[in-house]
C-alpha cells in the first residue's frame, strides 16, 4: 500500500484548523459604503437596477448613516444628484451643492465617520462627461471631447469645496491627465494640506458602470468615456497611470472595477507601496443581486468570496455597495 506523500487535507479537517491557517480575513474596517444623495424631502427611492441601494434626501439620510456607523463601517463615499446641470458642472463645486451639504451633516452627526468625496463632474454636467467639452455637430450628430487642462481647474474647485465642507478624503475619479497634481496644489493652497487624495488611478472604460449611470444620472449624452478612461485590455498602461499619480502626490491608489481586474490589483500591489483600494462597482453588484433574486446563487457566500478574492489579490480597502451586508454577515 502506498500513501500520498503530501496530505493537504490535514489542514482542512475542521473549521478550527481552517480558521487557523486562513491567509486572508475580511474586516469591516476594510469597507467603504457608497451613498447617493439628492434634493427633496422624504426621498428614499430604490435604484431599479441596484436593489437595496437608494437615493436619499438630506432628511432621510440620517437613518442610513446611523445604520452604517452602528455596523462599524469606517467610511462612506458620497455621490450627488444635483437639482440643475450645466456645461461646466457648477453644482459640483457650489458651496451649497448636494455633496457639500450632505458632508456637513454627516460630519455633524458622526465626526469620526470618514467622508470620502468622489471628485468628478459627470453627475453635474448637462452633457454627462467628466470635464469640460468642446463639441461640434455633423449631420445632426454631436461629436466632442473633454478638454483636459480646462477641466483641471473645475475639478480642483470641486475638490476644494468638498474639503471646505469637511470631506476627510478626496477621491478624484475623472481620469484627466495631471488631476492629482492640480488637486493637491489646490488643496494645499487652501489650507487642506492634511487631506489625503485617494486617486482613482487605474479606472477602466467599463460596461460594469451601467447601473451607476442610472443611479447617478450621469450617462454621457454623446460619445463615451474611452478617450479618458483606460482600455480594459491594458495592464502596462495601468502601471504608467499609477506611477504618475504617485509622483503627483497621491496618498492611495485605486483599481476600478475589481472583479475582472484582479490581476491589475495584484500587479499594482506588487509594484507600489501605497494603500490600494478596489472598487467593487455597480454592475458587479447588480449581477449578484439579479442572480440571487432568481435563487441561482447563495448571495452571502458569493459576496464574501468575491470580497475575499479582492483582498487576496492585494486590496487593502474595498469600496462596495455590499458593505452593510458584508459587515452584518461578518458579525455572524
Ligand atoms: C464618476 C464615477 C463613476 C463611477 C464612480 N465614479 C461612473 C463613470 O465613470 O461612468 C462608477 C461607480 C460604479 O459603477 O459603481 N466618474
Amino acid at each position: 500500500m502506498s500513501f500520498p506523500i503530501t496530505r493537504h487535507r490535514r489542514l482542512r479537517g475542521s473549521a478550527g484548523i481552517r480558521g487557523m491557517v486562513r491567509e486572508t480575513v475580511l474586516n469591516v474596517l476594510d469597507f467603504v459604503q457608497p451613498i447617493f444623495v439628492t434634493y427633496g424631502t422624504g426621498v428614499k427611492n430604490e435604484i431599479s437596477s441596484m436593489p437595496g441601494v437608494y437615493h436619499f434626501s438630506l432628511d432621510t439620510l440620517k437613518a442610513e448613516v446611523d445604520e452604517i456607523a452602528a455596523l462599524g463601517i469606517p467610511a462612506v463615499l458620497l455621490f450627488g444628484i444635483p437639482e440643475t446641470k450645466d456645461a461646466i458642472g457648477s453644482s459640483g463645486f457650489a458651496e451649497d451643492g448636494i455633496v457639500q451639504e450632505a458632508t456637513r451633516l454627516i460630519k455633524q452627526w458622526y465626526p469620526e465617520l470618514l467622508v470620502v468625496a468622489d471628485t468628478c463632474l459627470c453627475e453635474f454636467t448637462d452633457h454627462g462627461h467628466c470635464g469640460m467639452v468642446h463639441t461640434h455637430t455633423v449631420n445632426g450628430v454631436v461629436h466632442g471631447d473633454v478638454i483636459n487642462d480646462a477641466s483641471l481647474d473645475l475639478l480642483t474647485r470641486t475638490a476644494v469645496s468638498q474639503a471646505k465642507a469637511g470631506a476627510d478624503i478626496i477621491a478624484p475619479s475623472n481620469m484627466m491627465d495631471g488631476f492629482v497634481h492640480a488637486i493637491r496644489a489646490g488643496l494645499d493652497e487652501n489650507g487642506f494640506e492634511h487631506v489625503p487624495i485617494m486617486s482613482y488611478s487605474v479606472k477602466y472604460a467599463s460596461a460594469f458602470y451601467g447601473p451607476f449611470r442610472e443611479a447617478a444620472d450621469s450617462a454621457p449624452q454623446f460619445g463615451n468615456r474611452k478617450t479618458y478612461q483606460m482600455d480594459p485590455a491594458n495592464l502596462r498602461e495601468a502601471l504608467r497611470e499609477a506611477e504618475s499619480d504617485v509622483l503627483e502626490g497621491a496618498d492611495m491608489l485605486m483599481v476600478k472595477p475589481a472583479l475582472a481586474y484582479l490581476d491589475v490589483i495584484r500587479t499594482i500591489r506588487d509594484q507600489f507601496n501605497l494603500p490600494l483600494v478596489a472598487y467593487n462597482v455597480s454592475g458587479e453588484y447588480s449581477m449578484v443581486k439579479a442572480a440571487a433574486q432568481q435563487g441561482w446563487i447563495d448571495e452571502q457566500a458569493v459576496v464574501l468570496e468575491m470580497l475575499t478574492g479582492m483582498k487576496r489579490a492585494g486590496a487593502d480597502i474595498i469600496i462596495t455597495y455590499f458593505a452593510k451586508d458584508a459587515a452584518r454577515w461578518l458579525r455572524g
